[in-house]
């Protein structure tokens, strides 16, 4: 594996590849990798004759500082678990490369409705931040295909919108999640959670199967649903930002009548802000 920090060395290697008619997978991350990152990149190779991974923390779509900040960086280690993989290229730009006349003279892209609901009005600017990067990051790497984790569930959609929006010729391949032992789904922000949190954390994917058995029960008042799970993790400790139940095709609000659901949450546990999502599909 061939660790790239220049646009210039990516391109010429990715331009070799495509004369040689060879496919390209990308899977694109903030680093800090864990197993459910590791799966992305056999899924990727699963649909193409190359992968290539990126790492960047990308400072546009934190809206705040302070989480920015913090967010861990742990590149050396990142490298050497790819080394491990089916992965050809890391691609691993500094800022510079990426925003060279800096963040605020930098064209951007927003993906409406979508990336204005559920974590879009949470955290403002964010989905901005991402529908920019992706877009710079495929304009780069040229992928036939791109691979992304269903635990940023509202992210896939998303991007799935963006390339199909903007007319650009990539495959968006959807993975699963991967989860601990306890269920919680795998996390970079998991490690700010202490031990007793990471326990705690579980409550998350608790409440999802919950609601979903609520559902395939029959009950049909989704509001009320959503605010007595709500009550009762806040009990637990968690500061809920939201509750959906959303039609899975494009996460609008969900009828009595849809049948294809997906239950999200994001909430808030000690210093660590957690999302979860689970699909449902009613008869
Ligand atoms: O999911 C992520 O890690 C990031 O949002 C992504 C897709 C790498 C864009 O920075």
């Amino acid at each position: 594996m061939e660790t790239v920090s220049s646009l210039a060395q990516l391109r010429q290697q990715v331009k070799q590849w495509r004369k040689q008619g060879l496919t390209i997978g990308f899977v694109p991350t903030m680093g800090n990798l864990h197993a459910g990152h590791l799966s992305l990149i056999d899924k990727a190779k699963q649909h193409a004759d190359k992968v290539i991974a990126s790492i960047f923390v990308n400072p546009l779509q934190f809206n705040d500082q302070i989480d920015l900040n913090a967010y861990p960086r742990t590149i050396e280690a990142d490298i050497a678990q790819l080394t491990q993989t089916a992965c050809d290229i890391v691609f691993v730009p500094d800022v510079a490369t990426i925003y060279p006349e800096g963040m605020t003279k930098q064209s951007k892209i927003t993906v409406p409705d979508i990336g204005d609901r559920l974590c879009g009005a949470h955290r403002p600017g964010h989905f901005d931040g991402v529908a920019t990067v992706v877009t710079k990051l495929f304009n780069m790497a040229l992928p036939d295909v791109a691979v992304f984790g269903e635990k940023d569930y509202q992210q896939l959609l998303l991007i799935k919108k963006l390339v199909h929006d903007l007319n650009m010729p990539i495959e968006i391949i959807g993975a699963e999640t991967h989860r601990e032992q306890n269920g919680l789904a795998m996390s970079s922000r998991n490690q700010y959670l202490s031990a007793i949190e990471q326990t705690t954390a579980a409550e998350i994917v608790q409440t999802l199967l919950e609601i979903k058995q609520r559902l395939e029960q029959g009950q049909g008042d989704f509001t009320a649903i959503c605010e007595q799970a709500k009550q009762a993790i806040e009990q637990k400790g968690f500061e809920v930002d939201y509750i959906e139940i959303c039609r899975e095709a494009d996460l609008m609000p969900a009828k009595s009548e849809d049948k294809a659901l997906r239950i999200l949450i994001a909430a808030q546990l000690g210093p660590a802000r957690l999302i979860d999502n689970m699909a449902c599909y009613l008869a």
